[in-house]
């Protein structure tokens, strides 16, 4: 992919925008080597069921099997790095803070990546795998919670008693009002929307790049394969995150030096 797929259209759009969102799904963090949901083969969906680990009754019925997968996913994102693409979402986020643009980073991605990549304001609407909470009274525990093994004792909330499980939104469940809430507003309201690296077909997030668009926001696509969002952007850049986002800023960066 070479730097003229990004048209001096887009570039003046980014450097003109007055509020700016993105929201990114889990393309973003496939080129730090964690699973996509849906890509055929390779997506953790083609290869767990997730109506058997990610509902609230397959914890009912089998916790332990759900609090070791979620281990095992934990081990997998905390190998992994921030990429090009996170650390470039970063720095677009600086540069716009310092022209006086609002910048809003949305992400479905419970891996915790964009955060160590530096992005300040990121809403989790699908929450964070690093987080637990008790699965009663939601309280999150106050000290690290011990390994899950084959025999070990479930870890519980000292105030209710109930089981402690991953801070994240599983299928069948409601997200995060507050973040939702805030999501919505931001994405009524921004003048340019980024969808990167998500399939846009989960509701509600999949609903935020249409209603931003149909409010006339500039919507850009970033994603190597087509979604249904793909012929209603203004700009749909076909390539890697990790590859389009770092030339964005590339020449964010020349218009501003
Ligand atoms: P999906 O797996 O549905 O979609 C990932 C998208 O990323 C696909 O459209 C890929 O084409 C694209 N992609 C792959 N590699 C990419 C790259 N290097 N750069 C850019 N794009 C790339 O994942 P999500 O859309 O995030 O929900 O799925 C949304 C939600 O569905 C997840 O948050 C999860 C899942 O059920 C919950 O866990 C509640």
């Amino acid at each position: 992919m070479n730097d003229e797929t990004i048209s001096p259209s887009l570039i003046s759009a980014i450097l003109n925008a007055r509020k700016m969102v993105a929201l990114t799904g889990a393309g973003i963090s496939s080129e730090s080597g964690i699973p996509t949901f849906r890509e055929a083969q390779t997506g953790l969906w083609a290869t767990y069921d997730p109506q058997e680990l990610a509902t609230p009754q397959a914890f009912e019925e089998h916790p332990r099997t759900v609090l070791l997968w979620y281990q095992w996913r934990k081990s997998l994102i905390a190998k992994s790095e921030p990429n090009p693409g996170h650390l470039a979402l970063a720095s677009l986020e600086k540069i716009a803070l310092q022209k006086g643009q609002k910048f809003t980073l949305i992400t479905q991605n419970v891996d915790n990546l964009h955060q160590q990549a530096g992005s300040e304001t990121v809403i989790e609407l699908h929450g964070n795998i690093f987080r637990s909470k008790c699965a009663q009274c939601q309280r999150q525990p106050a000290i690290e919670l011990p390994e899950v093994t084959a025999e070990s004792e479930l870890p519980r909330c000292p105030f209710c008693g109930g089981l402690y499980r991953p801070d994240v939104v599983w299928f069948g469940e409601s997200l995060p009002g507050e973040a939702l809430q805030r999501a919505f507003e931001k994405s009524n309201h921004c003048d340019l929307f980024l969808s990167i690296g998500t399939s846009a077909v989960v509701q509600p997030a999949a609903s935020l790049p249409l209603m931003a668009h149909e409010n006339g926001a500039t919507l850009v696509e970033i994603n190597p394969n087509p979604t249904h969002l793909t012929p209603k952007a203004n700009y749909a850049l076909q390539n890697k995150a990790g590859q389009v986002l770092p030339m964005i800023v590339n020449r964010i960066r020349d218009h501003l030096s």
